[in-house]
């Protein structure tokens, strides 16, 4: 098995292996909301397994996204090695803070992402976010998180 993380600037392939594979989205509204600016494959022997990116908001701030490993691929640090990855590049790129919305924190928490408790990164939780019913139910609770890099 030949497991290889490269990069790739075919985001639509990115962003529709993550949809597929459990990052949460609006049926009605499928697409990139940030612009996708950096990505990350992750393959077994040419198949795509993985996937994350990094998008830049319209204010210049750059999120992870898009982060997704295939089920049977999972609790194998995959997708701790592409955040590595894509923290390490940005770094090289000289981006200074990386932003996410986290549904799951406990892998970012890992990572060394901390909770954001200011307000002033809201905009980057979308309205269908907030009107979703797993928010509304209080299943799904998204946290704007960061890391200095
Ligand atoms: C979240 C996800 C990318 C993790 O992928 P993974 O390759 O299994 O992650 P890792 O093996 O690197 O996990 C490292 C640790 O992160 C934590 N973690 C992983 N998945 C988690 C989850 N779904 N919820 C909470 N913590 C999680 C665990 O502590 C895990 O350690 P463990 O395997 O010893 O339990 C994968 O479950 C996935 O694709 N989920 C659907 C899409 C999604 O939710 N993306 C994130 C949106 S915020």
């Amino acid at each position: 098995m030949d497991i290889k993380i490269a990069q790739t600037t075919d985001y639509n392939k990115i962003l529709e292996f993550a949809f597929d594979n459990g990052v949460e989205y609006d049926e009605t509204n499928k697409c990139y909301i940030n612009e996708p600016f950096f990505a990350l494959e992750l393959t077994s022997d040419n198949d795509l397994i993985g996937s994350a990116s990094i998008c830049k908001s319209k204010v210049g701030d750059y999120i992870l996204e898009q982060l997704a490993v295939k089920e049977e691929y999972r609790h194998k640090g995959y997708a701790t090695q592409l955040i590595k990855t894509i923290l390490r590049r940005m770094k090289e790129l000289n981006i200074k803070k990386i932003y996410l919305i986290a549904h799951v924190y406990e892998i970012y928490l890992k990572n060394g992402f901390e909770f954001y408790n200011n307000n002033d990164k809201d905009y980057l939780i979308s309205d269908n976010c907030l009107n979703c019913d797993l928010y509304i139910n209080k299943e799904c609770i998204p946290r704007i998180m960061t890391i200095d890099l």
